[in-house]
């Protein structure tokens, strides 16, 4: 029997920093909410995926007829969004085996396309330690002193933004959220966990357009970036 594909879909967060009266994944962009977006663009590209969507138990806002998947399971989110994720892991536990394939997208990214899922998924398959999309540092980097003023610079060469998806051997990630979840380990992505158990994931070079909504004018940017995608004829 060949590895199953899984989509684990943490969108259990609040997005305090995007300052509105309700969670980012449920702000309208283009006309639908942020998470039919991302959903779609994911069933597009990995119909036969099995989705795990952690959401807050307390969530007022989910509509259940926006996910394109079937069969498909929810699960509850936790405090971090680790937490989110190893309740997946977890949930999916009896059904997982231990070579399948998880991969890992934010709610909160819903300009991602489907020739970057498709590159990562093959890197996923390549490689021992995992894979993430990711996009070469362009600005020059500043680090402060804590008080808005330039500490030092620091040399962009060889730095990246860490994207999602990040992919992943189920076993590998659940032994590393486990352990980075025992050694109070504070990670705010997939691939950090994995680093830590001296494993070296690689980097899938991702379009830069595929931002994760946070800030109040990012609404406006993915807006811009949904039209000037779809003007460009891209398969969706
Ligand atoms: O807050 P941030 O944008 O970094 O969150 C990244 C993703 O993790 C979002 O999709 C958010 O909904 C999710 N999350 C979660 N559970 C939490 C915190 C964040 O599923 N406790």
């Amino acid at each position: 029997m060949s590895a199953c594909l899984w989509l684990v879909v943490p969108a259990a967060g609040c997005g305090s920093r995007m300052k509105a009266a309700r969670p980012k994944q449920y702000l309208e962009l283009a006309g639908r909410p942020v998470i039919q977006h991302t959903l779609s663009r994911l069933h597009g590209a990995l119909p036969a995926a099995k989705l795990c969507l952690c959401l807050d138990d307390n969530d007022v806002y989910f509509d259940p007829s926006w996910v394109p998947f079937s069969p498909w399971q929810r699960v509850s989110g936790g405090v971090e969004r680790m937490d989110s994720v190893l309740n997946a892991l977890q949930a999916i536990g009896s059904k997982a085996r231990s070579d399948d394939i998880v991969l890992v997208h934010d709610i909160a990214r819903p300009c991602v396309l489907p020739a970057d899922l498709e590159r990562l998924l093959d890197a996923v398959q390549r490689g021992p330690a995992g894979a993430l999309l990711a996009a070469p540092v362009a600005d020059t980097m500043k680090r402060d002193n804590g008080a808005g003023h330039v500490l030092r610079s620091e040399p962009r060469d060889g730095l990246w933004h860490a994207l999602t998806p990040q992919g992943f051997r189920y076993a590998l990630l659940r032994r590393a959220l486990e352990q980075a979840k025992a050694t109070g380990q504070q990670v705010t992505d997939d691939a950090s966990a994995v680093e830590a158990l001296g494993l070296s994931p690689e980097l899938v070079v991702g379009r830069r357009d595929n931002i994760k909504i946070t800030h109040p004018e990012d609404l406006g940017l993915a807006t811009h970036i949904l039209v000037a995608q779809r003007a460009s004829d891209y398969s969706f």
